[in-house]
């Protein structure tokens, strides 16, 4: 072997030594720091729950995402919100199913309906996994609880609402969510019961959104031309009275046309202030949200659960409201 190689080959072996020594350390290092973390990720919350919406970007089931994680973070709890990006049973009930087979601690959803989701949750509590029903009830089901509105109290308080602030012949139309789900059949039937007999009230048509803002508009538009009668409208979920004021205005009918709504989402205060809608029914669905993780928790340490809660629900005007507000905030909650 030549000088030359002999140096080569020396030069060769240190550099090798010195990038081993470093990848040792540095792996080392990545491991050492690594593997800690994730083992503190795991370690950091006590339970895992699931909080299956109607529907996952509606602005109202953003209030009870709110209200859960906030519980979620106090109770050392990891929260996951998934469910149908636009409101769909089977996408709803396949999302519980996914939920419940993966094990999680709890599931937290809306009883829509008897036929589907009351043998859904019956199965899941069955498997060792609680329930709790949060802003629609599965009365008939083996859920640990319920919170939320009392449905059919609210839409009585609506058709209540609606004899208090009119007089003369009234024409009503109402757009529901839907036919099928619980909450919505029995906001109708309250609001029904409360104007029943108030002979100058009729119901004209009961005609159904689906939970989306263009079919509720489609509906609005609909009713008004096939209804010229009509002067008042009940929208008996979140976004409905706010495209029925949509509707309303392009008519120029707000001055002539009664608008109740549901929730106080900011679009149907500013609808309130500027007098296109005259009254909505108030929910509390951050409260629903904490409340239904608390419970979960509590249940799961042992603790004795009520099996009902209801959450206030009351009528919202123009008057309630503060003078001046900031946008953006749901008020009322
Ligand atoms: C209802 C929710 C529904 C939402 C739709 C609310 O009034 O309580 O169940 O998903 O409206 O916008």
């Amino acid at each position: 072997m030549s000088r030359l190689s002999i140096i080569a080959y020396s030069v060769c072996g240190l550099f090798f030594s010195v990038s081993l020594a470093f990848s040792l350390f540095y792996g080392y290092k990545v491991i050492t720091h690594d593997l800690p973390k994730e083992k503190k990720a795991v370690e950091t919350y006590n339970y895992h729950f699931v909080l299956v919406p109607e529907e996952l970007d509606n602005e109202y089931w953003k209030l009870v995402e709110k209200g859960a994680q906030d519980a979620a973070k106090k109770y050392g709890v990891l929260l996951e919100y998934t469910g149908p990006k636009q409101a769909n049973i089977d996408d709803h009930v396949k999302t519980i199913e996914m939920s419940a087979a993966s094990k999680v601690d709890g599931i937290m959803t809306q009883g829509l309906s008897e036929e589907q989701f009351t043998p859904l949750i019956n199965r899941i509590v069955a498997s060792g996994i609680p329930v709790v029903t949060v802003d629609t009830d599965a009365a008939n089901s083996r859920r640990l609880t319920y919170i939320g509105t009392d449905n059919y109290y609210s839409g009585y308080l609506a058709g209540k609402a609606l004899i208090a602030d009119t007089f003369g012949k009234i024409n009503v139309a109402i757009i529901t969510g839907s036919f099928y789900a619980n909450h919505m059949q029995q906001r109708v039937k309250g609001f029904e019961n409360a104007v029943k007999s108030e002979k100058r009230i009729n119901i004209i048509t009961v005609q159904e959104s689906e939970i989306s803002r263009v079919k509720a508009a489609e509906k609005a538009n609909q009713i008004l031309q096939d209804h010229p009668e009509v002067n008042a409208f009940f929208g008996t979920s979140a976004l409905d009275g706010i495209e029925i004021a949509h509707v309303v205005k392009k008519f120029h009918k707000q001055h002539q046309i009664y608008i109740i709504g549901f929730d106080t989402l900011p679009e149907t205060l500013n609808f309130i202030r500027e007098g296109t809608i005259t009254a909505t029914v108030v929910q509390e669905p951050y409260q629903m949200g904490y409340e239904a993780v608390k419970m979960m928790v509590d249940h799961i340490q042992g603790k004795k659960v009520p099996p009902i809660v209801h959450t206030e629900t009351r009528i919202l005007r123009k008057a309630d409201l503060p003078v001046s507000t900031q946008s953006g905030k749901a008020e009322g909650n």
